[in-house]
């Protein structure tokens, strides 16, 4: 493709982008096909000659929209939101022209100065204490990975690092399997899969624990589990703390956690991926008390603060550690200035790293805080707008406080009847939601997703959910 292809190219595919955003709310949000449904479309071999844009462009609507669940719709109210935002389209265009690979700074010094700078900008929008941000001129800073999956993982290998050298201090015969083996870590039986992920990938024991009645993991519990593995022998090192679980946005009780971790010499991990991005909201910061005992905090912009997918940020009060974990250096990696600015490969899992922190560039400035703050804002109160019509319906439960753009309900009764309710909404397509199950109470999680959300949404969605409640239970009265 020349260069005037491109520009062409290029205008047509922002005319189709902006068309299919401003009208997603008029497609169905899941799609109707069935395994498989793609290859029939598509020719077995790639072409040997080029084809024109022009068919490529026709092809989206023929073979990939029919297989496209429209996470960016008003109607779509499963898992936890992902963001996009024009802004944010535009910078991983650039991005995708520039092509850098960041590895190193000298790699390309931009993309690894601009995410150094984006994350105190956005380490201050969150109050995060300043031991986090590289602007303080301690040893902490930040770092933007993939997902909040890798921030976990990445945060336990170095405390699995910093523990290993700590017991080899007292005990210098102890080989590095005799410790791993000892070692133990710490989360809620609600942290997201990917926390226990971490356990299994880095090659440790992990602990889930129990939650107290409203779903937080408690200090108690925490200094007990630590207390009884020490008397086994084992070596406590890391503890997650989650803000917002996946489950139903409860919130561990961090300030708990963080004077335990803190005595016992566990490191601390904070994992915010969904609720973060509304501490940019001076009001929820209550829910990040505790902050300043934690050793590493990540949240994920791209779930609710309108930056495209993949934007993870973590920051590290001592990223030593986590350097040291990964530090392996080939002659073909090293340069001139090393040490004078961080080379983020050694703070990450992969080597290679694109320029994300253009599009967290581009939302800040194109957006304004005050915006994001709105974004935040509009979702929890839409929220509790659905919070107030669930409550107002007799046939209904909520079964966790609302705190943030989530609502947990069902209908009072057993959990077939809600498995039954699920499967209704979601087999008719108009909506979409997913179910979550905690001690065994069965539920219906309603996420507040879209930055097109509005007031009607809340109502279509309600009134959908009505409609399917009242065919269930009318089944239910006729078959009884
Ligand atoms: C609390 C929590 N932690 C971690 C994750 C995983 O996020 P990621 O896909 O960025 O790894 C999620 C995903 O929803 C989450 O809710």
């Amino acid at each position: 493709m020349d260069a005037p292809g491109f520009t062409e190219f290029a205008k047509a595919m922002i005319d189709y982008i902006t068309d299919y955003l401003e009208n997603i709310r008029d497609r169905r949000v899941l799609p109707t096909v069935e395994p498989g449904y793609i290859k029939p479309l598509l020719p077995d071999e790639a072409p040997q000659t080029p084809e024109r844009w022009e068919d490529v462009m026709a092809d989206i609507e023929r073979v990939i929209m029919p297989g496209v669940t429209h996470w960016g719709s008003p109607k779509f109210h499963a898992y936890f939101p992902t963001a996009q935002s024009y802004p944010a389209i535009v910078a991983d265009m650039l991005s995708g022209a520039i092509a850098c690979i960041g590895f190193t700074w000298i790699a390309s010094p931009a993309c690894t100065e601009l995410e150094v700078v984006m994350l105190d900008w956005l380490g201050k929008m969150i109050d995060l204490p300043a031991e986090f941000l590289a602007c303080s001129g301690g040893k902490g800073g930040g770092v933007i990975q993939g997902t909040a999956s890798e921030a976990t993982l990445v945060a336990l290998l170095g405390a699995k690092v910093k523990k290993i050298r700590q017991v080899k201090e007292e005990h210098p015969d102890w080989s590095d399997p005799q410790i791993i083996d000892k070692l133990v870590a710490y989360g809620s039986n609600l942290a997201h899969s990917s926390v226990e992920r971490a356990g299994l990938l880095g090659g440790v024991k992990f602990r889930l624990l129990e939650t107290d009645s409203k779903h937080r993991l408690r200090g108690e519990t925490l200094q007990e589990a630590i207390r009884q593995d020490k008397e086994k022998g084992l070596i406590p090192f890391y503890a997650v703390s989650t803000l917002g679980t996946t489950s139903s946005c409860t919130f561990d009780r961090l300030d708990e956690m963080g004077v335990i971790c803190n005595r016992e010499e566990v490191w601390l991990h904070v994992d915010a991926a969904y609720a973060g991005s509304a501490f940019i909201c001076p009001e929820f910061r209550y829910l990040m008390k505790g902050v300043e005992l934690a050793d590493s905090f990540n949240f994920n912009p791209h779930k609710w603060m309108l930056v495209n997918f993949d934007c993870s940020p973590m920051w590290l009060k001592d990223p030593t550690y986590v350097i040291n974990a990964f530090n392996v250096d080939p002659l073909y990696l090293k340069h001139d200035m090393q040490g004078s600015a961080p080379d983020y490969r050694h703070w990450q899992i992969p080597l290679g790293r694109r320029f994300r922190s253009l599009k967290l560039w581009f939302v800040l400035r194109l957006y304004g805080v005050e915006n994001l703050q709105k974004h935040i804002r509009n979702h929890v109160s839409q929220a509790h707008e659905f919070e107030s019509l669930v409550s107002a319906d007799s046939r209904f439960e909520i079964v966790e406080d609302v705190i943030l753009g989530l609502v947990c309900f069902r209908l009072k009764g057993s959990n077939d009847l809600n498995e039954n309710l699920l499967k209704r909404i979601n087999g008719s397509g108009n909506i979409h939601l997913v179910p979550s199950k905690i001690k065994d109470t069965y539920f219906l999680r309603l996420a507040i997703c879209s930055r097109y959300s509005e007031s009607k949404d809340i109502q279509y969605s309600w009134q959908e959910i009505k409609l399917r409640a009242n065919e269930i239970l009318e089944e239910q009265s006729i078959s009884k």
